[in-house]
C-alpha cells in the first residue's frame, strides 16, 4: 500500500530546531513556530500582534533594524545579519538571523520570514564536546592506572595471609592486619576508579522514585538537621534508565552537597542549611551535541559555600576535588553514568547557591548506549 505522503506541515515547521518567525506588513508578528518560543522564552499566544522590534532590537544596537525589515517589505531585497545581539530575559543573546519576503497569495500583503541561529548554543556545543573528549582520555587514563594497581594487591593480600598463617605469632599479627587493611582500602579505591563494572539495565523509571530513596537516605544520615525541600513536577513522563545506577548518581551529588554544607558550619551562621530537589520538563536541551526537543531535568540545589571557584570549570574530571580527604571521582562517576543514559549533568555555583541538573532526554533515550 502506498504510504499517505501528505504532509502536515505546519507540525514540519513546528519540529524545526531552526527558530522561525513571520511578520506582518506592520512589522508585528503574525506566527512563531516553536523553537522560537523556546529562542525568545514566550508563548505564540502572547507573541501575535506585538511588534517584532520588541523581540529583535536592543536599544544599544547601531543597526536601524526598523528601516531594514521595512525596506525588505518593500523591495523584496533578502538580508542577513551575523552576530546580532537580542535580549531575552534581560540577557544578551547572539543570533544569525536572515530575512526575506514570503509571497504567498498575490492579494494579500506580504510577510516577512526571520530564521533565526543563536550561536551562543554553538559555541555552548563545541566547548562541551571539547569537555566531553577530555573527559574521556582523562577516564581511560585513571582505569588505566586503576588496572595497574589492582593487579598486583590480590598477590599482596594472599601472600599476607600466608605470612600471617605461617609466623603464628599475636605479635606480628598487628602488622599482617594493616597490611591486609590497606590493601584492601586501596583495592576498594580501585574498584571505584573503575566505575561500575556491570552492564545497566535500562527500565522505564519514575525519577521521583530513586530521588526519594536519595532523599530519605541523606535524612537519616544527617539525622534531620539539614531541611529538605521538595518541588517536584510528579507530571514527568517516565525515562528509560538503570534505577541504580541513577540512586549511584544522585547519591554522589547529594553527598557532595551535604559534604558542603556540614564542612562549612561557619557559612550557616545565619541561615538554616537546606537542600532542594526539584523536578521539571525542560525544553530543547542540547546534550552531546544532539539538541533533544525535551528532557527531564533534575535539580540538587543547595545553599552551602558553593564549588571553589578554581575548580568550578573542572569539577566533573576525575581526581579534581576540593576537600582534603576528597578523591575526586564522585562526580566524574556520575557524569560518565549520565553519558551512558545520553544525558548529562550541569552545574552553577555561586556561594548560597548550587545547583547540579541532571539531565535525561525522554523521547529517545532507550536507544542509550
Ligand atoms: N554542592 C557542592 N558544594 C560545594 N562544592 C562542591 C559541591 N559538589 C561538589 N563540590 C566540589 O567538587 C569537588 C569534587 O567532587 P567529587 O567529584 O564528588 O569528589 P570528592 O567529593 O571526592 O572531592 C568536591 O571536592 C568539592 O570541592
Ligand atoms: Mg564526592
Amino acid at each position: 500500500m502506498d504510504q499517505d505522503s501528505t504532509i502536515d506541515y505546519r507540525l514540519l515547521v513546528d519540529n524545526l530546531a531552526t527558530a522561525i518567525l513571520l511578520v506582518d506588513s506592520n512589522l508585528n508578528i503574525f506566527y512563531l513556530n516553536s523553537s522560537c518560543e523556546a529562542l525568545f522564552d514566550i508563548s505564540l499566544l502572547r507573541a501575535v500582534g506585538q511588534p517584532v522590534l520588541n523581540l529583535l532590537h536592543v536599544p544599544s544596537d547601531e543597526f536601524n533594524t526598523e528601516e531594514a525589515l521595512n525596506n525588505s517589505m518593500r523591495t523584496g531585497q533578502p538580508y542577513t545579519r551575523r552576530e546580532a545581539t537580542i535580549s531575552v530575559n534581560f540577557k544578551d543573546i547572539h543570533v544569525d538571523y536572515s530575512v526575506s519576503q514570503l509571497n504567498y497569495a498575490k492579494s494579500y500583503h506580504p510577510l516577512l520570514l526571520i530564521e533565526l541561529n543563536p550561536i551562543d548554543r554553538m559555541l555552548k556545543i563545541s566547548k562541551e564536546e571539547n569537555l566531553i573528549q577530555q573527559h574521556q582520555v582523562a577516564r581511560q587514563l585513571i582505569r588505566g592506572v586503576a588496572h595497574e594497581i589492582k593487579n598486583p594487591l590480590a598477590g599482596i593480600r594472599g601472600a599476607t595471609q600466608l605470612l600471617a598463617r605461617s609466623l603464628n605469632d599475636p605479635q606480628y599479627a598487628e602488622f599482617t592486619d594493616i597490611i591486609i587493611n590497606e590493601v584492601d582500602r586501596l583495592r576498594t579505591l580501585a574498584d571505584s576508579m573503575l566505575g561500575s563494572r556491570l552492564l545497566p539495565s535500562y527500565e522505564l523509571t519514575n525519577v521521583h522514585e530513586p530521588l526519594e530513596r536519595v532523599r530519605s537516605l541523606i535524612a537519616n544520615q544527617t539525622k534531620k538537621k539539614i531541611k529538605i525541600t521538595r518541588d517536584y513536577d510528579l507530571s514527568l513522563p517516565e525515562v528509560f534508565a538503570d534505577r541504580d545506577q541513577l540512586i549511584q548518581v544522585m547519591l554522589n551529588i547529594g553527598a557532595n552537597a551535604v559534604q558542603a554544607i556540614t564542612e562549612n558550619k561557619e557559612f550557616f551562621v545565619d541561615h538554616q542549611p537546606e537542600l532542594i530537589f526539584r523536578t521539571r520538563i525542560q525544553r530543547l536541551v542540547t546534550i552531546n551535541s544532539v539538541l533533544n526537543r525535551s528532557a527531564v531535568r533534575i535539580d540538587i540545589e543547595d545553599n552551602g559555600p558553593g564549588v571553589p571557584e578554581d575548580i568550578l570549570e573542572s569539577v566533573f574530571y576525575p581526581l579534581v576535588t576540593g576537600r582534603a580527604k576528597g578523591t575526586g571521582l564522585g562526580l566524574s562517576i556520575a557524569q560518565n553514568i549520565m553519558h551512558q543514559h545520553n544525558g548529562m549533568i550541569e552545574c552553577q555555583s555561586v556561594p548560597g547557591k548550587t545547583i547540579f541538573s541532571l539531565y535525561l532526554p525522554w523521547e529517545s533515550n532507550h536507544v542509550a548506549k
